[in-house]
C-alpha cells in the first residue's frame, strides 16, 4: 500500500470530516463512540483522551471504523493492523518493516513445536503467541488465527506503545522490552537491568544521578537514533556463515547446526530447514553482513568508551561463543552416538535419528510419556545456558556469563556423560 505522510493523512482525514460527513466518520457518531465507550470501555476512553491522537483529533472511527454503533454489531469494529499505522507513520512502518521484529510471528510457526503446543498459547497471546505477536501478518495467518475465535493480535506497534496511549516516551523506556526479553532462554532484561549500564539508568530515574549522565539503554544500542530497525551480529541462535577458519570451531558449529537440523547429520548437506533461516533472517550468512552488524554496534559503544574499550569486550563475548560451541559440540555428540546405536529411539516426528533442538522440552516428539531425559539436559544446555554465557558477555552481566551459562553448560556436560553411561549399561543389561 502507498503510504501517505502524515499532513497529508491529516487534511484525509479533516477534509472528510468538513465535506463528507457521510464517509470516514462524522461527528455525531464519534461523539456516540466516545459517549457509549465511557460506560462501557471507560479505561480505553481516558488513555485515549490523554493521547497525543486525541490532541490531534484522531479518533475512535480513524483506527476502528464506524460500521458498529452497538453492542449488538461490535463484530463490525475494525481492528486496525500496523498498516492503519504506516497510513500516516509510514517511516516507522517501513523501519519496521525491515528489521528482526518483524519476523516474530513467522519464526513461531516454523517451529515443529509450535504445532504440538495448546492454541490459547499461541493465538490466544500467552506462552510463544504473548511475544512472538511482533511481527505483520498476513491476510492467510490472519485467517488461521481467526478460524480458531480470536480476533485480536493484529497489531505489533502497540507492542512497544501500548493502547490507547501510543506514547513515545512509554516506548523509550527500557521496560518497555521487558515483557518480551527476558527469562529463560533471553534474559536481556535480567542482564542489563543488573549491570553496570542498568544500574546507572535506574540510578538516573531516581534522580540519584544527574539529568545528563550517560546511562545506556537497550533502545540506545539496538534502536539507535529512533530507528525501528533492529538487528544483531551473532542473532539469537549464535550460528553464522561463513565456517570459522579455526577447525575445531567449525567443526563445533557444523555439529550444532546438525542438532538444529538445518544441515543433514549424515551427509553434512543442508536441509529444507536453512531455507527457514534465511527467509526469516535467522543468521548472518556473510561476512560482510555480521561485520556491518558489528561495526555499529562498535560505534554506539564509541559514544561513551574509547573505540577499542568496545571493540576488544565484543570480542571477548565471540570468544566465550568459541568455548561455549565446543562444549556444546562434545555435549551433541555424546547423545548423537545413543541414537546412533539404537540406545535412543529416532522419535516419528524427526527427520533423523540425531537430537533435535527444535523440538525444545518436547525433544522426543509427541510421545509425551515416553521422554528421554537426557535429550532434555541437552536442550537447556543449549537454550538456557550457552543462551546466557554468550548474552551475558555482551550484556556485561559477570555473574549471567559465568555462573548462569558457563559454569551451568559445565554442569550440564557432566550430567549428560553420566547419564549416558547410565543409559549403556541398562542397554547392556536388557540385552544379556
Ligand atoms: C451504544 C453503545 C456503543 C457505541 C455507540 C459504540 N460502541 Fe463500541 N462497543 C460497545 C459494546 C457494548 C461493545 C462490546 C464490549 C464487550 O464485548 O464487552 C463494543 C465493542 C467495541 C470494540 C471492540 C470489539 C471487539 O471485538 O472486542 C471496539 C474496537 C469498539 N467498540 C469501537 C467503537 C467505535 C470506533 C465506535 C464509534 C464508531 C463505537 N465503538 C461505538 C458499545 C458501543
Ligand atoms: C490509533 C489507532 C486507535 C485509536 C484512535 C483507537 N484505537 Fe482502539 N485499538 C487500537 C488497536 C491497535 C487495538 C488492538 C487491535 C488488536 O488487538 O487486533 C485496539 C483495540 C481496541 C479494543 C479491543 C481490545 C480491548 O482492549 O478491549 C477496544 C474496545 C477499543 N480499541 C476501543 C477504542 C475506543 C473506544 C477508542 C476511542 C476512544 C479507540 N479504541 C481508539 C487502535 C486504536
Ligand atoms: C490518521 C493518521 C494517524 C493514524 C492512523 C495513526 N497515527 Fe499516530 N500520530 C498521528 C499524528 C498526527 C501524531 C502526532 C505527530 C507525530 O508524532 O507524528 C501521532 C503520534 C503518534 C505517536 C507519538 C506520540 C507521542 O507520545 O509523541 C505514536 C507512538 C503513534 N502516533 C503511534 C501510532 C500507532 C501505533 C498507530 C496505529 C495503531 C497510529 N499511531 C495511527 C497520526 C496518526
Ligand atoms: C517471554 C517471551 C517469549 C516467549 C514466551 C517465547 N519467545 Fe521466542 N523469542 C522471544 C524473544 C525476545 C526472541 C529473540 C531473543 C534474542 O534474540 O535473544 C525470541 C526468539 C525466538 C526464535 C528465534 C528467532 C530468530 O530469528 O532468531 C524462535 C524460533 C522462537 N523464539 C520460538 C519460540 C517458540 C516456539 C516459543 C514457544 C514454545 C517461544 N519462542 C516463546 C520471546 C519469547
Ligand atoms: C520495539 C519497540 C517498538 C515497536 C514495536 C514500535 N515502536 Fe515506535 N518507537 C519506539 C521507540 C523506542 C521510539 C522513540 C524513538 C526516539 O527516541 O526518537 C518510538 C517512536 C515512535 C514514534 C514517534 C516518532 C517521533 O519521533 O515523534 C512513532 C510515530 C512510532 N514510534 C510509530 C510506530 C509504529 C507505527 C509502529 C509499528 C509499525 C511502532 N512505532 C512500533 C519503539 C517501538
Ligand atoms: C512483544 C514482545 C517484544 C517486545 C516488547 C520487544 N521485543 Fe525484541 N524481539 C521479540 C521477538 C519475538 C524477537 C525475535 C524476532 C524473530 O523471530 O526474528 C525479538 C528480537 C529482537 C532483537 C533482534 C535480535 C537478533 O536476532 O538479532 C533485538 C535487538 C530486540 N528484539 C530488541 C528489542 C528492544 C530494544 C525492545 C524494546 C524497545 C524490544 N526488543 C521489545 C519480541 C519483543
Ligand atoms: C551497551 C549496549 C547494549 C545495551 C544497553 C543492551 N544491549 Fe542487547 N546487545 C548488545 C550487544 C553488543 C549484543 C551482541 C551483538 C553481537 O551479536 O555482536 C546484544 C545482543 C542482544 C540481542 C541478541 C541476542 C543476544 O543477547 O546476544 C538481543 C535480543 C538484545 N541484545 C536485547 C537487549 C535488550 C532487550 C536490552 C535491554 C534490556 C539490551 N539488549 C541492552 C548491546 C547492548
Ligand atoms: C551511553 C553511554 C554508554 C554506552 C553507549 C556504552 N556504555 Fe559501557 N558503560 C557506560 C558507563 C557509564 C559505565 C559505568 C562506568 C564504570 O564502570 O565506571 C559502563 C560500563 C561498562 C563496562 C563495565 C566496566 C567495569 O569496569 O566494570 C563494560 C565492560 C562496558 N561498559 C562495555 C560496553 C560496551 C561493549 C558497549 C557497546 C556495546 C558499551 N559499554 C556502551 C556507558 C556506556
Amino acid at each position: 500500500m502507498k503510504r501517505l505522510p502524515v499532513v497529508i493523512c491529516m487534511c484525509l482525514v479533516f477534509g472528510a470530516l468538513a465535506f463528507f460527513p457521510g464517509i470516514g466518520m462524522a461527528a455525531e457518531e464519534e461523539i456516540n463512540c466516545v459517549k457509549c465507550h465511557r460506560r462501557v470501555t471507560p479505561g480505553h476512553v481516558t488513555d485515549w483522551e490523554t493521547s497525543t491522537h486525541a490532541e490531534m483529533g484522531i479518533d475512535c472511527s480513524v483506527c476502528h471504523g464506524s460500521e458498529h454503533q452497538s453492542a449488538k454489531n461490535k463484530h463490525l469494529a475494525v481492528m486496525p493492523d500496523e498498516s492503519v499505522c504506516g497510513d500516516c507513520h509510514y517511516d516507522q512502518f517501513e523501519q519496521f518493516q525491515a528489521g528482526k521484529h518483524n519476523h516474530g510471528w513467522k519464526s513461531l510457526n516454523a517451529m515443529p513445536v509450535t504445532h504440538l503446543e495448546p492454541d490459547a498459547l499461541m493465538e490466544g497471546g500467552r506462552g510463544c503467541g504473548g511475544c512472538h505477536n511482533m511481527g505483520i501478518k498476513t491476510e492467510k495467518e490472519k485467517e488461521a488465527i481467526r478460524a480458531t475465535g480470536n480476533r485480536y493480535q493484529n497489531n505489533s506497534c502497540d507492542e512497544c506503545h501500548t493502547r490507547h496511549t501510543f506514547a513515545k516516551s512509554e516506548a523509550q523506556d527500557p521496560r518497555a522490552c521487558q515483557q518480551c526479553h527476558m527469562g529463560y532462554d533471553h534474559p536481556q532484561w535480567e542482564m542489563w537491568s543488573s549491570a553496570k549500564h542498568g544500574t546507572r539508568w535506574f540510578a538516573k530515574d531516581q534522580g540519584r544521578l544527574p539529568e545528563n549522565a550517560t546511562a545506556p539503554t537497550c533502545q540506545e544500542c539496538h534502536l539507535p537514533e529512533g530507528t525501528h530497525t533492529n538487528r544483531t551480529a551473532w542473532g539469537f541462535f549464535g550460528v553464522r556463515l561463513p565456517m570459522p577458519d579455526d577447525k575445531q570451531w567449525a567443526s563445533d558449529r557444523a555439529t550444532i547446526l546438525k542438532a538444529l537440523g538445518v544441515l543433514n547429520p549424515k551427509t553434512g548437506e543442508p536441509t529444507k530447514r536453512l531455507e527457514v533461516i534465511k527467509e526469516l533472517d535467522m543468521a548472518r550468512l556473510t561476512e560482510k553482513d555480521w561485520q556491518d552488524e558489528r561495526t555499529k554496534m562498535i560505534k554506539t559503544c564509541a559514544k561513551c568508551h574509547s573505540k577499542s574499550y568496545g571493540k576488544t569486550q565484543l570480542e571477548a563475548g565471540d570468544e566465550m561463543m568459541q568455548k561455549a560451541d565446543r562444549l556444546m559440540a562434545k555435549a551433541i555428540n555424546i547423545v548423537a552416538a545413543l541414537y546412533e546405536d539404537g540406545i535412543l529411539k529416532k522419535p516419528a516426528e524427526y527427520e533423523f535419528a540425531y537430537p533435535d533442538i527444535m523440538y525444545f522440552m518436547r525433544t522426543n516428539g509427541k510421545s509425551m510419556d515416553n521422554l528421554s531425559h537426557i535429550d532434555q539436559v541437552l536442550f537447556q544446555m543449549f537454550m538456557k545456558h550457552r543462551m546466557r554465557t554468550y548474552q551475558g558477555c555482551f550484556h556485561v552481566n559477570p555473574d549471567y556469563a559465568y555462573w548462569y551459562g558457563w559454569a551451568m553448560m559445565t554442569k550440564d556436560l557432566g550430567e549428560i556423560e553420566e547419564l549416558a553411561h547410565l543409559l549403556r549399561e541398562a542397554h547392556k543389561e536388557k540385552k544379556e
